[in-house]
């Protein structure tokens, strides 16, 4: 698999699959979830009811549709609230390889990713970024292309010089 990154807006990728950083309810929120049902439209959350009456348990990772993005599908992971005190660390890798789990079972061959966390959640950046490039680097898939996805400057160079090592 290719691990690539790019700074720019998850919502405008052109992948199979996007990843979004939700929260157990999988009802929409702040950050790229808002970002990602903003640009879906309403199919997203109406899919996410359907599909996920209960929500997702944290370290978990379900799809639904991508509604109005280019992505054919979305795929929902709830990271850890670093913030709230949840900061077992497997908990992040569950998320990545869960991810990577359901873009097989999709058929997906290119995935883009946000750092799950590493927002509102408040998980550690250079952290954030070993756990996405570690995990993603080892997880055994059928996925082609993987796409870090930084939305600013910083976390961009953060992951370009983890790549490089
Ligand atoms: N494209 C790519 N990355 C983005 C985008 C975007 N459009 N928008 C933000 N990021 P966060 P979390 C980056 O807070 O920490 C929500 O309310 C952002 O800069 O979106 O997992 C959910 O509903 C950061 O690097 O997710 C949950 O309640 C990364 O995406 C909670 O926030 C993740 O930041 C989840 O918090």
């Amino acid at each position: 698999m290719e691990l690539t990154v790019v700074h720019g807006d998850i919502t405008r990728q052109q992948v199979d699959a996007v990843v979004n950083a939700a929260n157990r309810a999988m009802r929409g929120g702040g950050g790229v979830d808002g970002a990602i049902h903003a640009a879906g439209g309403p199919e997203v959350l109406a899919d996410c009811v359907r599909r996920f009456p209960d929500g997702l348990s944290t370290g978990d990772a379900g799809w639904t549709t991508a509604g109005e993005m280019r992505a054919r599908w979305v795929i929902h992971v709830v990271g850890p609230n670093h913030r709230a005190g949840e900061t077992d660390r497997a908990l992040l890798v569950s998320c990545y390889a869960r991810a990577l789990a359901v873009a097989d079972e999709l058929g997906a061959g290119s995935v883009a990713f946000p750092l799950v966390s590493a927002g509102i959640y408040g998980w550690p950046k250079d952290d954030a970024v070993a756990v996405a490039v570690e995990t993603l680097r080892a997880s055994p898939t059928q996925v082609e292309e993987a796409r870090l996805v930084a939305y600013d400057a910083v976390t961009y160079e953060a992951i370009r010089q983890r790549l490089a090592r």
